[in-house]
């Protein structure tokens, strides 16, 4: 019998200081239950990056510092995809920034391109400071394109196997 979607690990794990990330973390979740997935929602500092092995999804969500930057705090675990090794991991980055700033969401830029090249990057989400009610579709299609990617890479997996 095939894996039921709460049989896959998925971690949505966030930078967030003033709330905007977090709560696009939020809604991504319930698109994700909304699946039958059963993700586990951890924000960065009670995050462990040695656990990254356990998951078959990781969606990393990030607001953006200084000009372009990523946040401290999440640095770590930007290394520790970097080390990683597992170019079959499924992963995804959102964040929110402010259009006011010459990059916008420009850590969400430096994670896509590093994760581009370490895993199986399926989608990429740019949100303006809090998510809207017009933002839920496009979150909707964010988790969609990464369930499929998931699917998709599953059944490629399995094929090799056979
Ligand atoms: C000092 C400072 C620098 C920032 N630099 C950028 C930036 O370069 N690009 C951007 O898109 N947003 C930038 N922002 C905006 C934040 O990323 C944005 O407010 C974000 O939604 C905050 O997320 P949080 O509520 O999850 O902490 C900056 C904000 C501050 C206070």
């Amino acid at each position: 019998m095939g894996l039921m979607n709460c049989d896959y690990r998925i971690a949505i794990v966030y930078a967030s200081v003033t709330g905007n990330t977090q709560a696009v973390a939020e809604v991504l979740a319930e698109c994700f239950q909304a699946k039958g997935f059963l993700p586990d929602v951890c924000e960065i500092n009670q995050f462990d990056v040695n656990k990254l092995r356990r998951y078959d999804i990781v969606v990393i969500g990030t607001y953006t510092w200084g000009s372009g930057e990523i946040p401290a705090e999440i640095q770590e675990l930007f290394e520790a995809f970097e080390e990683l090794q597992r170019p079959e991991l499924v992963t995804a980055v959102f964040g929110t920034g402010d259009s006011f700033f010459s990059e916008f969401c420009g850590a969400v830029n430096r994670f896509r391109d590093m994760l581009y090249v370490h895993t199986n990057l399926a989608a990429t989400l740019k949100i303006e400071l809090m998510p809207q009610e017009t933002d839920l579709a496009r979150c909707e299609k964010f988790v969609e394109a990464v369930s499929r990617r998931l699917m998709d890479t599953d059944k490629m997996r399995k094929r090799k196997a056979t």
